[in-house]
């Protein structure tokens, strides 16, 4: 039999389909699991781990395409499936803590600092006094914020403000995610995707819109540019603070042409990358997961 991987996401689609089709050509066999189907099923013994599809076996590997969102307790468990895997041998892609790290943009944007990557000025907090008193700031100033939620993806949530009265009431539990806004120049307003694998970008888009959130998903523009030296270099080491395998690294470039990095996706999407470069992005993530299985069964064999 096949030695069988689980890819979990909650709708395969294009990401799913391709990622299947490379691992299954390198002998595996690829199983489309939810996080949310998962469960714990502690007896007198066994690792106590319920994986559907696996017939009480572990996945030799898993590769995570989506942790679905959901209460607090719902999301914590989703991540204890994938810190239990780790813990049991299994290699997973991106790990639990990668993706901790980059789906909490306040915990990103500090690992960034603290490795000295180039990122916007931002103020996160739970106060409403401390987020009203950073914007009058800013407006004093006459800087724009950008206002995000801090587990938001796809462009979804985010607001400009530009006076303080822009910012409103935090609603019960949120928190304020205020950073600088970068302009960029003249002409569309414009951002860019770098794609790292295991430590080396392997392609770049530019996204532009004549709306200042470029998200693919928010109907952007994607084209190939140039792999430049100080593009890549600082994506690679935006990758390298949250220690993530492969990441998507976004990054906008400011008036005086320097970059600076604004996210780092843990759970990336490739197929607009793939489409607008020609680099087969499927492949090299796939065979980057696929090393690490390998190199995970010749230390078991
Ligand atoms: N500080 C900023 N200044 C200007 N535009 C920004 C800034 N941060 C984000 N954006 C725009 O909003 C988009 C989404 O922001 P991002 O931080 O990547 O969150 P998401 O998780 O929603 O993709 C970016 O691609 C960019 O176009
Ligand atoms: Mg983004």
């Amino acid at each position: 039999m096949r030695p069988r991987l689980a890819i979990f996401t909650d709708e395969p689609g294009w990401h799913g389909r391709q990622l299947a089709r490379v691992f299954e050509r390198a002998g595996y066999e690829a199983v489309f699991v939810s996080l949310t189907d998962c469960r714990v099923e502690l007896g007198t013994s066994g690792h106590g781990l319920v994986v559907p599809g696996f017939d009480g076996a572990l996945p030799v590997g898993a590769f995570v395409r989506g942790v679905p969102g959901g209460s607090l307790e719902a999301i914590t468990l989703r991540l204890d499936f994938l810190h239990l895997l780790a813990a049991l041998g299994c290699p997973v892609f991106n790990d639990g803590r990668t993706i901790e790290r980059t789906v909490d943009k306040a915990m990103t944007t500090l690992l960034l600092r603290h490795h000295d990557v180039p990122t916007p000025p931002t103020c996160v907090t739970e106060s409403h006094a401390v987020a009203l008193a950073h914007v009058e700031r800013a407006e004093a100033e006459g800087r724009v914020l950008v206002k995000k939620p801090l587990f938001g993806s796809q462009g979804k949530g985010l607001r400009r403000i530009v006076r303080a009265s822009d910012l409103g009431f935090l609603l019960p539990g949120e928190v304020a995610y205020l950073q600088d806004f970068v302009h960029t120049g003249d002409g569309p307003f414009r951002d860019c995707r770098v794609m790292v694998v295991d430590g080396r970008a392997i392609a770049a888009m530019e996204r532009s819109s004549h709306h200042w959130i470029t998200n693919r998903a928010q109907g952007a523009e994607c084209r190939s540019i140039p792999l430049q030296d100080t593009l890549a270099g600082i994506a690679e080491r935006a990758a390298g603070a949250v220690g993530a395998a492969y990441a998507g690294v976004d990054l906008l470039r400011d008036r005086d042409g320097h970059w600076l990095v604004t996210e780092v996706n843990g759970i990336p999407a490739w197929q607009g990358l793939q489409r607008a470069t020609g680099v087969d992005v499927t492949a090299l993530i796939g065979s980057a997961f696929l090393a690490r299985l390998d190199r995970g069964l010749a230390a078991l064999a």
